[in-house]
């Protein structure tokens, strides 16, 4: 164990604040897997080791909640979803909407919704090709995952053309991180005039409107409903006392999945481009693949077994650009790393970033190698030293479809087009609610059937 005090801390915290996953990785170089920071009332802890992230995700899980500075921040916009709820609603929730997102169901529910999605993308692009145009691919893949996941799970048309709903949901995503750059300010009471407070508040207010008509409209709608998850949040039932969900329940939930389900597959996604403009031999692996698979049509969800590689690009950019960078849990019930204890009220901080890259775990941990990821790749890494959707109770729900998601989309990409960096400057990952390149992703898109 490392102790840093909040002195030792003063001069980094420049660096801490400017390049947040930067300093996570330094300091557990220089520190180790366990890095105590002593500030006084508050103490966090590092921790960088794979059976302890198993300890604390896994088997002990109930000493640990998400009374977090990270996820009281998210709940300012998303309220007590399943994201950031704890204890018995929690759970209750979570076995609600767990149906929604089982593997065979979003078989027939999201991939029919993907295709066209990245179908009207794609036109869009050879449009762009034509003209000469860059794409800021960061903001494509926010928008094509915005709308899958409005088709697939609201049954709504989030597509560029129905803004009304996705900029509010832009609008507090960057509060969100306003707040988490300058943390003091969420301690300020609510009446005193905050620099972008009213933007704010006007786009959670447009947000939540927005959420409670989806409500209304269903529960007045007649006819049968559609098949997706607002129905089911509206008929779920909890089993002993056979009550439903409030709207407002309902609301925290939806604006969750919204908040939950897109930004993450669009970041992800989005590094898988940057990696494959830099690491041509694997593009070409990847498109042997695709054209193999899919030589004249377009792909189903059986053939989601027979894209190995396709999968496998996306679980290595998964690990070296974890959109989850930051994963937080405060300690209820005292714990003990090795033998530290752990008292009550102590931040943990996992860093999925730091994890992916741990030299122990991953030989040549910088280097973009899908082939570990392979079926018949030998395993060098534990279960918990990758840990892009969590793990535990808590895994992320929706890691299906984000893997669905994303396979479908990259495979139809590299059918039609190569992407080309628009320029050669670094590109610097900046950890906001999720990683992102600063100033987005220029590209070009190459037609693959010009070349
Ligand atoms: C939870 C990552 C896609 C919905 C999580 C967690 C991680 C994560 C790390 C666990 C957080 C923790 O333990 O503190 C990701 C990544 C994604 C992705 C990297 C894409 C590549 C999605 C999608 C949805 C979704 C597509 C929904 C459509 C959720 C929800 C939770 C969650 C609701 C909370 C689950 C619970 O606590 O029961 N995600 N996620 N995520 N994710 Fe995802």
């Amino acid at each position: 164990l490392s102790v840093i005090s909040a002195r030792q801390l003063l001069p980094q915290l420049r660096a801490l604040q400017q390049n947040t996953i930067g300093f996570l990785l330094e300091t557990t170089r220089q520190h180790g897997d366990l890095v105590l920071f002593d500030l006084g009332t508050q103490r966090a802890v590092l921790v960088n080791d794979a059976n302890l992230v198993k300890q604390i995700l896994q088997d002990r899980h109930p000493h640990y909640d998400k009374n977090t500075i990270q996820y009281n921040m998210l709940a300012t916009v998303t309220g007590r979803g399943l994201l950031t709820a704890d204890g018995e609603d929690w759970f209750k929730h979570r076995r609600m909407q767990q149906p929604a997102f089982v593997r065979p169901r979003l078989e027939t529910s999201l991939v029919p919704h993907i295709v066209p999605a990245a179908q009207r993308m794609l036109d869009r692009w050879q449009t762009a090709a034509q003209r000469g145009e860059l794409l800021d691919v960061d903001r494509e893949m926010m928008d094509v995952a915005l709308e899958v996941v409005g088709q697939a799970l609201f049954s709504l048309d989030l597509s560029r053309d129905a803004r009304r709903l996705t900029s509010a949901v832009l609008v507090c995503l960057d509060h969100i991180i306003h707040l988490a750059r300058n943390p003091h300010l969420s301690l300020l009471p609510d009446w005193l005039p905050q620099p972008g407070g009213q933007k704010f508040k006007r786009a959670l207010k447009e947000l939540n409107l927005s959420v409670e008509e989806i409500i209304h409209q269903r529960r007045a709608a007649g006819g049968p409903p559609p098949d997706d998850l607002v129905t089911m949040l509206l008929n779920a039932r909890d089993p002993e006392s056979g009550e439903g969900l409030s709207d407002a329940q309902i609301r925290d939930e939806l604006i969750t999945i919204l908040i939950a389900g897109h930004e993450t597959v669009a970041s992800a996604l989005t590094w898988t481009w940057l990696l494959l403009a830099q690491n041509p031999d694997a593009f070409q692996r990847l498109r042997a693949e695709v054209q193999s698979v899919l030589p004249d049509r377009d792909p189903t969800a059986e053939d989601l077994q027979r894209l190995p590689y396709t999968a496998a690009i996306f679980d290595e950019a998964l690990r070296l650009y974890p959109p989850a960078w930051l994963i937080t849990r405060r300690v209820v019930e005292a714990d003990s790393y090795y033998d530290v204890r752990v008292d009550p009220g102590t931040l943990v901080i996992l860093s999925p970033y730091a994890l992916q890259r741990h030299p122990r775990y991953w030989p040549d941990p910088h280097a973009f190698r899908p082939e570990r990821f392979l079926p018949d790749a030998t395993k060098t890494y534990p279960r918990y030293a990758y840990i892009p959707f969590g793990g535990g109770p808590r895994l992320c729900i929706g890691n299906h479809f984000a893997k669905m998601e994303a396979a479908i989309i990259i495979a139809m990409v590299a059918r039609r087009f190569r992407l080309e960096r628009a320029d050669s400057t670094e590109v610097f990952p900046e950890s906001l609610v999720t990683l992102r390149p600063r100033g987005g992703l220029p590209m070009r898109p190459i037609p693959l059937s010009e070349e």
